[in-house]
């Protein structure tokens, strides 16, 4: 009896020790580095200096910025770190107005092995200023501050982290590997310009999972060199729908393959499920491949499917020329709702390269009040369908 006790404790002591093994060691708190939350005050030294002091501990470490409104300038947390670090972010953070204040980033990340950036908390990129200079001024910047970003992070968990109103996009990866936003909440009004949701760009392995998602441009926007993407349970509208591209403008650019989108609704966007790609030439062709879409829920959308390879918008195409952009093996599969447009599925593919295995698997889209009979149309495809095809397949 006593023996069992005894090791009962044994037990109880070895858990407690590695519970408190694998717990926070240490808090690195804003405030203690002389942040004030009065939201005019600049809080961008106090952040970096607090970032910058978690990173060079080791363990498993954590910046908290609390409840309260922090205006906050550029910052720039940069790595490697010692250990695992986190970014607790319970206030909101607000940026400058200036549309100008900083180039291409607001919050940035870089060369970030394991870290950890959460909630509850909200980024107010205060996008308003931007968006009128942008409508008005024809010259407008093209690289206006996207409010988070992270380049070369590697392991990167982004959770229960709101973001409003960003100049430019709201987040972005690049170069990143391993990387899952999950439950995250964006939004900006659906006529603001340039404010993507999530952009994705040469990265490898990226997750997102239950966003919820309501902007001005792409809800989440796939680009060159991503690789290993999946979106699952994310809810987009408005906004110009999960689109891949624009690709095939630039030399440089990098295949895309391997994406998943799954258990999704687009509401009231411009379009559902897109892929773009420039008609002009390349040196040698770019890619895309293995990409599934499953169970999707399309609500009052204006081009629900559609590969478009003729984008070139007038006077930025001098070269025009069939897309050198090959797209092979992507299957859409149960995917129902409402078009607001009579071409329900639109699939524009290369004259030169064509679109190759394209599966259409359970298809089941109605057209809404005051949209005519819905087609759907094929050019330069290879492609089967399956099951349930509403309206009947063009291929
Ligand atoms: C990916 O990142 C997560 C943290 O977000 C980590 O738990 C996991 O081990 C990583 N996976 C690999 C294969 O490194
Ligand atoms: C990504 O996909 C490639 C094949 O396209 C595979 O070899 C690789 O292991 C994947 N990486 C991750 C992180 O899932
Ligand atoms: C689909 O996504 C919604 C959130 O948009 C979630 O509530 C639901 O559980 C998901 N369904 C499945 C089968 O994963």
């Amino acid at each position: 009896m006593a023996a069992k006790v005894l090791f009962a404790l044994c037990l109880l002591l070895v858990f407690i020790a590695e519970s408190q093994a694998t717990k926070v060691k240490n808090f690195f708190n804003v405030m203690n580095y002389g942040a004030t939350a009065d939201g005019k005050t600049d809080n961008s030294a106090a952040f970096m200096k607090a970032w910058s002091d978690a990173c060079n501990s080791n363990g498993k470490v954590a910046v908290m910025i609390p409840r309260g409104t922090y205006f906050v300038k550029q910052v720039i947390f940069k790595g490697p770190c010692k250990g695992l670090t986190i970014v607790r972010i319970e206030g909101d953070l607000i940026a400058p107005s200036d549309p100008f204040f900083a180039k291409d980033t607001w919050i940035n990340f870089r060369y970030v092995k394991n870290l950890i950036v959460s909630g509850p908390g909200r980024l107010d990129g205060q996008g308003s200023s931007a968006w009128e200079d942008c409508t008005k001024n024809h010259n407008c910047r093209p690289s206006l501050p996207i409010s988070m970003t992270f380049d070369f992070v590697t392991n990167g968990y982004i959770h229960h982290l709101s973001s409003i109103n960003s100049k430019g996009g709201h987040f972005k990866t690049y170069g990143c590997e391993n990387m899952t936003f999950k439950k995250v909440k964006i939004s900006a009004p659906g006529d603001s310009p340039n404010t993507d949701g999530i952009k994705i760009a040469n990265s490898n392995g990226v997750a997102i999972d239950r966003g919820n998602i309501g902007t001005g441009d792409d809800c989440i926007a796939i680009i060159s060199g991503s690789k290993n993407v999946s979106i699952s349970d994310v809810f987009c509208g408005p906004g110009h729908g999960i689109s891949v591209g624009s690709l095939g403008h630039n030399d440089w650019e990098q295949n895309v393959e391997n994406i998943k989108v799954k258990n999704c609704t687009l509401s009231d966007t411009t379009n559902g499920l897109r892929i773009k790609s420039w008609a002009t030439p390349l040196s040698k062709p770019l890619k895309v491949s293995n990409f599934v879409y499953e169970d999707i829920v399309m609500n009052n959308v204006y081009n629900p499917i559609i590969i478009d390879q003729e984008y070139c918008p007038s006077g930025t195409c001098s070269n025009k020329d069939a897309s050198h952009v090959e797209i092979s093996d992507v299957s859409f599969k149960n995917i129902r709702g409402s078009s607001n447009t009579q071409v329900a599925v639109n699939l524009k593919c290369s004259a030169k390269f064509p679109c190759k295995n394209i599966i259409l698997d359970t298809i089941d889209l109605w057209q809404n009040r005051g949209v005519g009979r819905l087609s759907n149309l094929c050019s330069n495809v290879n492609g089967a369908s399956y099951g349930k095809q509403n309206p009947s397949s063009c291929l």
